[in-house]
C-alpha cells in the first residue's frame, strides 16, 4: 500500500489513460491507494444547497471523488481545519478516521463516489460534535 507521510487529509493523483474514444483514470493499492478497499458507495442527486456527512469516523479511512461535478469538503480535527474543492476524476481526497466532515456546494448534476476501507459500522460513526471534541481530546491524552 502507498504509505503516506502524515495522516493528514491530502490529495491524491489518479493516472489518466486518455483516448479518443474517452478518458479513463485509475488508482492501484501498491501505486497511488493508501488503504484496501473493503466498501464503494456513491451519492448523487443532492438538492441545491443540501449538506452530507457532519460526522466523524472512528477507525474509518476514506477516499472521496467528484466522479462528476463539484462539492466542497469541510474537515477538522477539532483544531486544524481544511477545505477542498473537488471537481473531477482525476483526484481523490484521502479522508483519514478521526476527522468531522461536510460535504455541500453540490453542484446539479455531480458524483461523489467513496472508496472505504471497511464496512459499514454504525458504532463506527459519531454524529454529535460535542461528543467528537471529546472523543478528539481522549484520543490526544491516550
Ligand atoms: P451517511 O454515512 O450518514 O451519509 P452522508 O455522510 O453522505 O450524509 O449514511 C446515510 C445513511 O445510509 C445512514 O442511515 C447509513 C446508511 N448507509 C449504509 O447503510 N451503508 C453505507 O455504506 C453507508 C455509507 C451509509
Amino acid at each position: 500500500m502507498k504509505l503516506l507521510k502524515s495522516r493528514a487529509p491530502t490529495l491524491i493523483d489518479f493516472t489518466e489513460v486518455p483516448s479518443e474514444s474517452g478518458n479513463l483514470w485509475f488508482a492501484e493499492v501498491d501505486q497511488q491507494l493508501p488503504f484496501l478497499v473493503k466498501r464503494v458507495y456513491y451519492i448523487v442527486e443532492v438538492p441545491a444547497g443540501a449538506e452530507r456527512g457532519a460526522h466523524a469516523h472512528k477507525k474509518l479511512d476514506q477516499l472521496i471523488i467528484a466522479i462528476k461535478g463539484s462539492f466542497v469538503v469541510d474537515i477538522t480535527d477539532g483544531v486544524n481545519n481544511w477545505s477542498f474543492i473537488m471537481q473531477g476524476p482525476d483526484k481523490a481526497l484521502f479522508l483519514p478516521a478521526g476527522g468531522w466532515r461536510t460535504l455541500r456546494g453540490f453542484s446539479e448534476g455531480s458524483v461523489c463516489l467513496v472508496l472505504a476501507s471497511e464496512c459499514y459500522e454504525a458504532d463506527d460513526y459519531i454524529r454529535d460534535y460535542e461528543e467528537f471534541l471529546k472523543w478528539k481530546s481522549k484520543e490526544i491524552e491516550a
